[in-house]
Order: structure tokens, then C-alpha cells, then sequence
């Protein structure tokens, strides 16, 4: 029998797989095993991983099998995260080395697993594709003193073509409001200003729960007075599922930020129509429009993916017309990659690599010139700062964002970390504001 004393983890993709890393270093830590940052001399090496594009696996994959190269004492080796699900038992023939597979909706079973790897067993897999509810949240350990990921619902019911998340992390289960309530209390009293409320489809929030009523919008009612904390950010909005009660209570609960990520995806209705969006282009233009009547001061991002199966060169041009009449604050741009399992996949992905990349660019240069026009504008302005950090170039400097997400810079020192902070915008560069303390 062995006994791990140490481990390392690395964690790939989104907000989720951050929280989930979280949990699987606080029950760890429960069991006694330490942290390390030397992924050469741990006993236990976890990848917690993402499947969304396949340049995102190709890196885990490349990157284990470096490692099981060049360890020369060999660690237990674990996958975890999306991938798990997604590839399962291929993972074992497609690496050397790996001893255990364990999804996203297996969480709570990992000591189980570390019980039967000292016992040495190996090729040990637990992949459901149901969430279970007897993952014990409290258990997360966080890194970040300031701002806390906090999940609400986990899934996805959307089965957009192009996306593998439903089987990877299985259908919408939501998390019950007390739940959520008393972990975002106990966060507020441990010190956190910020938390993150997430989800696949955040404002799906509730609706496989029916009799608890409660939306996203009544969930955001009941944290908002939480005391010590003094932001509420919440993602990912579908355009189909936002609805003017959250508009409302984004417009009236003071904690809660004006930004909104809010994924168009594709500026043609056709594109969107195939990638079963659910929405038309006019009905995304309504919803924005609504938005900004509503919350004249809200920013609004979004994901596009260019090179779709059969978009055409006008359906391109949409997208860009998209990006120039709507004006989004931050924009996550990617070329379409097929993923196994998920319907598009059985599509020619006919779009040739190099049109992919170049129409990537040009919304990458429009991006850029829009995000650098609405910056210009906001120079002089004076707005609040929740401060996150020292920047890690200068201790003299701290790091912070507006309400709207965007990145601030200024003079300031280790006391005022998790403080709000009046500054006066001076300069940007590289998305950041440079601002004076006013
Ligand atoms: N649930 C969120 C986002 C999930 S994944 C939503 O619905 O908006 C984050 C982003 O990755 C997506 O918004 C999409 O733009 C992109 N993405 C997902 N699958 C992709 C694929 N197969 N190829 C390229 N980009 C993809
Ligand atoms: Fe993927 Fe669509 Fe679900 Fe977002 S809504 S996770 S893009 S299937
Ligand atoms: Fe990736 Fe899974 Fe998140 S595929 S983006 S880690 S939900």
C-alpha cells in the first residue's frame, strides 16, 4: 500500500473547471495531502481538463505525455474535468501513465478513488453523465482572498450543435437557493467582496425545480443584502432565457454589476438556426435593445465562432456587421472545431482552415478598434474600483476592475486589497486603464 503525501493540479477551460479545482484541493487538503507547485515531485498529479475546442485537448494530451516521459519517479497520475466524460476509457490507450478518470459530476468520489489507488488498483474510472447533489461545496479552497466562484446550476439542456458541454457535464441540475444563500453568507464572512454566481445557463436558474420558485432574479433579490460583500457578477446568460425580471434586478440591486455576458455566436440567422440557438438575430437585437432601455449603463459581451459548417462569406459579413452595430464591450472570438458527440460533427466542416483563420482576424482588428474607441471615451471619468491584487509587475501598483469588468491599474498598496476605490480614469493600454486615485 502507498501513501500520496503531496500533489499538484493544473486546470484547463472555464470558471466551472476553476470551482471544480477548487473543491478537488479542498478535499485533498481535507485528507491530508499537501499542495505543491512542482508537478515533478508530487505524488499525485491531477489535470482538470476541458474538451470545449481541440486545440484545448491536444494541449493536456501533449502535455502528459511529456510529463510521463520525463518523470523519472512515477506519480499517480489523474484526469479530471470534461475530457474525462467526454474521451473516458479511450484516455487510458490514448496516454502511458494515467491511473484514474474522473468527471465533473464525480467530484465527491475522489478520496474514494485515492483509497483504492493506495490499495493499487489503477485504470479507475467514474464518468457519469448526471450530476448528483452529494458534492459538498463548503469543501472548496480558494486561492483568491477577494472574489468567489460560486456554482448555481450545473449542465446544460441547450444542445447547441457545435458544443460538446452537455455531454460533458450532463443535464441542468440547479443548486437549492438556501444552499446558495448560506455559502455566499459564510463567503461574506470570511472576507470576499465579490462572488461570481455560474452556470452553463446561468438564467435557466430554477426551472428544473419548479417549486422552489425561484429565478435567477428572486436568487439575486436574496443575496443582494448579504452583508460585507459588495459585488454580484453572474454567468453565462443565453439569449433566450434572459428575461426582463433580470433586467429589472440587475437595474435595481446596487451589488449587482452591469455586465453581461451574453453569447451571440453569429450575426446570421441562418448560422444560428443551424447552430440551434433558438433565437433569430432580430430577437437577439430586441433583447439587447430591451437590455439597454432597461440598464442604460450595461455592457454587454459575447462569444463568436467563425467558420460554422456552410457559413458563407454574406453570413460572415453579418457577424462583423454584428460586432460594429452592437458594440460589445469584450468579445471571446474562436474558429469553429468539430467536436466528436456533438450533432455538427457528422457536418462537412467545409469552411477551409485559412478562410477560418482570416475571418478571425478581421473580427479580432474590429474588436479591437471598438473596445479602443469606447476606452478613449471613458478617459476623465471617474468610476469604482473593487481592488484584487498587487499587479505582479509592480508592488506599488494594484489591480482592479470597474463594475463593467473592465481592468484597472493604480497607485496603491497591499492594505487596499478588497477595498472599493474612487479613481479617475487617466490612460489604457493592452484593455487596462491606468488611473489616479481621486
Ligand atoms: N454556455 C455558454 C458558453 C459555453 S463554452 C454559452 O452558451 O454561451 C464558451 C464558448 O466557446 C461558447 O460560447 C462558444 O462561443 C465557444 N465554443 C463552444 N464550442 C465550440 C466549438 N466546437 N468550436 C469553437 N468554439 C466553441
Ligand atoms: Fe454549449 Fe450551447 Fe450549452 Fe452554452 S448553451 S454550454 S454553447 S450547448
Ligand atoms: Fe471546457 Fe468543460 Fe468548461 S469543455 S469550457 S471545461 S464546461
Amino acid at each position: 500500500m502507498k501513501k500520496l503525501a503531496s500533489f499538484y493540479i493544473r486546470t484547463y477551460g472555464c470558471q466551472m473547471n476553476e470551482l471544480d479545482s477548487e473543491m478537488m484541493v479542498g478535499i485533498l487538503e481535507k485528507r491530508g495531502l499537501q499542495k505543491i507547485n512542482d508537478e515533478m515531485a508530487a505524488d499525485l498529479i491531477i489535470f482538470n481538463t476541458c474538451s470545449i475546442r481541440d486545440l484545448a485537448e491536444r494541449k493536456v494530451l501533449g502535455k502528459l505525455g511529456r510529463l510521463a516521459k520525463s518523470c523519472k519517479r512515477r506519480p499517480i497520475i489523474g484526469i479530471a474535468g470534461c475530457m474525462a466524460t467526454s474521451k473516458k476509457e479511450k484516455l487510458f490507450q490514448k496516454v502511458d501513465g494515467i491511473d484514474f478518470v474522473i468527471g465533473p459530476n464525480n467530484i465527491h468520489q475522489l478520496g474514494t478513488i485515492l483509497d483504492e489507488i493506495e490499495n493499487d488498483r489503477t485504470n479507475i474510472i467514474h464518468a457519469d453523465p448526471n450530476f448528483s447533489h452529494e458534492l459538498d461545496y463548503t469543501l472548496a479552497k480558494r486561492d483568491d482572498p477577494v472574489k468567489a466562484f460560486v456554482s448555481i446550476i450545473r449542465g446544460c439542456n441547450k444542445h447547441c450543435t457545435y458544443c460538446i458541454v452537455p455531454y460533458a457535464r450532463g443535464p441542468e441540475v440547479s443548486r437549492h437557493p438556501d444552499e446558495i444563500v448560506n455559502e455566499c453568507v459564510q463567503l461574506a464572512e470570511t472576507g470576499y467582496k465579490e462572488i461570481t454566481l455560474l452556470g452553463q445557463n446561468v438564467d435557466s436558474y430554477g426551472k428544473d425545480r419548479p417549486e422552489w420558485k425561484s429565478r435567477l432574479s428572486d436568487l439575486l433579490a436574496r443575496l443582494d443584502p448579504i452583508e460585507g460583500l459588495e459585488r454580484i457578477r453572474f454567468l453565462t446568460s443565453h439569449p433566450v432565457d434572459i428575461t426582463c425580471d433580470l433586467m429589472e434586478a440587475v437595474r435595481d440591486l446596487p451589488k449587482v454589476c452591469e455586465y453581461i455576458h451574453f453569447p451571440l455566436q453569429s450575426g446570421s440567422t441562418r448560422v444560428l438556426n443551424k447552430m440551434h440557438r433558438m433565437y433569430t438575430r432580430d430577437e437577439y437585437d430586441e433583447k439587447v435593445a430591451l437590455f439597454r432601455e432597461i440598464v442604460p449603463n450595461v455592457s454587454l459581451g459575447t462569444d463568436m465562432i467563425v467558420g460554422f459548417p456552410t457559413e458563407t462569406e454574406e453570413e460572415f459579413e453579418k457577424t462583423k456587421e454584428a460586432l460594429e452595430t452592437i458594440r460589445f464591450s469584450h468579445a471571446f472570438l474562436f474558429t469553429y472545431s468539430a467536436r466528436k458527440g456533438a450533432p455538427a460533427a457528422r457536418w462537412k466542416d467545409d469552411v477551409p482552415k485559412e478562410v477560418k483563420e482570416s475571418r478571425l482576424q478581421e473580427l479580432l482588428t474590429i474588436q479591437e478598434r471598438i473596445s479602443n474607441e469606447q476606452m478613449q471615451a471613458l478617459l476623465g471619468q471617474s468610476v469604482e474600483v473593487l481592488v484584487e491584487g498587487l499587479s505582479p509587475k509592480d508592488p506599488n501598483i494594484v489591480r482592479g476592475r470597474t463594475r463593467d469588468w473592465r481592468n484597472v491599474l493604480f497607485p496603491g498598496s497591499q492594505k487596499s486589497i478588497g477595498t472599493l476605490q474612487k479613481v479617475e480614469l487617466t490612460s489604457f493600454a493592452h484593455q487596462t486603464f491606468i488611473a489616479k486615485v481621486v
